[in-house]
C-alpha cells in the first residue's frame, strides 16, 4: 500500500498576466500551511520565470506543454529542456484542448511525455472520455485505451502523474460524480499496476473537470484521487486556497 502526497495543480490556460501573478503569493502561504500536500500552477510559457520568483519554491510552477525535441525547427515550440531552464519544475502534456486543437494523438503525448520525464520534469500525461462514449459505456475502455498509448515506459527516478479529466466535466460547471470517479481512478490504478508493477503503486491519479472549493473535498476523499487538476478555479487565489485546504485536509 502506498502513500501518495495530495497533488493540486492549476492550470491557466490562455489566461493571466503580469498583474495575475500577484494571485501566487497567498496560494504559497497557503501551500506553505498544506503539509502533505504538493502545490503547483501552469500559467502561460510567457511568465513562467516570473512566477517561480513569485512562488518562491512553495509552489511548483509548470508548463502547459512541451515538444517531444529538446531543440530544432519547430516555430513556435517550447522543448522540456526550456522549460527546466525557465524554473519549470512540471508540465501537463496531452490536455484534451490540445488533442483537440492541434490534434495531438496518443503517440505524439507519449513523445512529449517521454521527453518531460527525461528532462526531469514532474509529467502530467492527461486522459479523459468524451459524453457520448461515457454515454454509450465505452468511457473506461477508452480511458484505459489512451492511458496505454500515450504514457511512456517509466524510469525509476522519473515522475509520472496521470489526470483523469471527463471531457464533458472540463469547463462546463459540471463534475464526475464520486462513484463515477471511483469507477474511473480504480481502473487506471489497476492499469497502472498492471503495467508498471510496484512503481504503478505511486504514479499519482488526479481527477480534473469543473474541480472547485465545493466539490474538492468529496472528490479527494474517493480512493486513488490524489489530487486534483484545476482550470477556471485555479485563477484566483480565493477560488484555488480552499482547494489547496480540502485536499490538506483529506
Ligand atoms: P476546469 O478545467 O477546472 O476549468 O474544468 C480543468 C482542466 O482543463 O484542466
Amino acid at each position: 500500500m502506498h502513500v501518495r502526497r495530495k497533488l493540486v495543480v492549476g492550470n491557466w490556460k490562455m489566461n493571466g498576466n503580469r498583474a495575475a501573478l500577484a494571485e501566487l503569493i497567498p496560494i504559497a502561504a497557503a501551500a506553505r500551511e498544506a503539509a502533505g500536500v504538493d502545490v503547483g500552477i501552469c500559467p502561460p510559457f510567457t511568465l513562467i520565470p516570473l512566477a517561480v520568483s513569485r512562488a518562491g519554491g512553495a509552489v511548483a510552477i509548470g508548463g502547459q506543454d512541451c515538444h517531444a525535441s529538446a531543440s530544432g525547427a519547430h516555430t513556435g515550440n517550447v522543448s522540456a529542456a526550456m522549460l527546466v531552464e525557465a524554473g519549470a519544475k512540471l508540465v501537463i502534456v496531452g490536455h484534451s484542448e490540445r488533442r483537440a486543437d492541434q490534434g495531438e494523438t496518443d503517440v505524439l503525448v507519449r513523445a512529449k511525455a517521454a521527453a518531460a520525464l527525461a528532462a526531469g520534469l514532474r509529467t502530467i500525461v492527461c486522459v479523459g472520455e468524451v459524453e457520448e462514449e461515457r454515454i454509450a459505456g465505452s468511457h473506461v475502455e477508452k480511458v484505459l485505451y489512451q492511458l496505454e498509448h500515450s504514457l511512456p515506459e517509466l524510469a525509476a527516478e522519473a515522475e509520472l502523474v496521470v489526470a483523469y479529466e471527463p471531457i464533458w466535466a472540463i469547463g462546463t460547471g459540471r463534475t464526475a460524480t464520486c462513484g463515477d470517479a471511483a469507477e474511473m481512478h480504480r481502473a487506471i490504478r489497476e492499469s497502472l499496476v498492471d503495467r508498471f508493477g510496484d512503481a504503478g503503486g505511486r504514479v499519482r491519479i488526479l481527477y480534473g473537470g469543473s474541480c472547485n472549493a465545493t466539490n474538492a473535498a468529496e472528490l479527494f476523499a474517493v480512493e486513488d484521487v490524489d489530487g486534483g487538476l484545476v482550470g477556471g478555479a485555479s485563477l484566483t487565489a480565493a477560488q484555488f486556497v480552499p482547494i489547496v485546504e480540502a485536499a490538506a485536509r483529506s
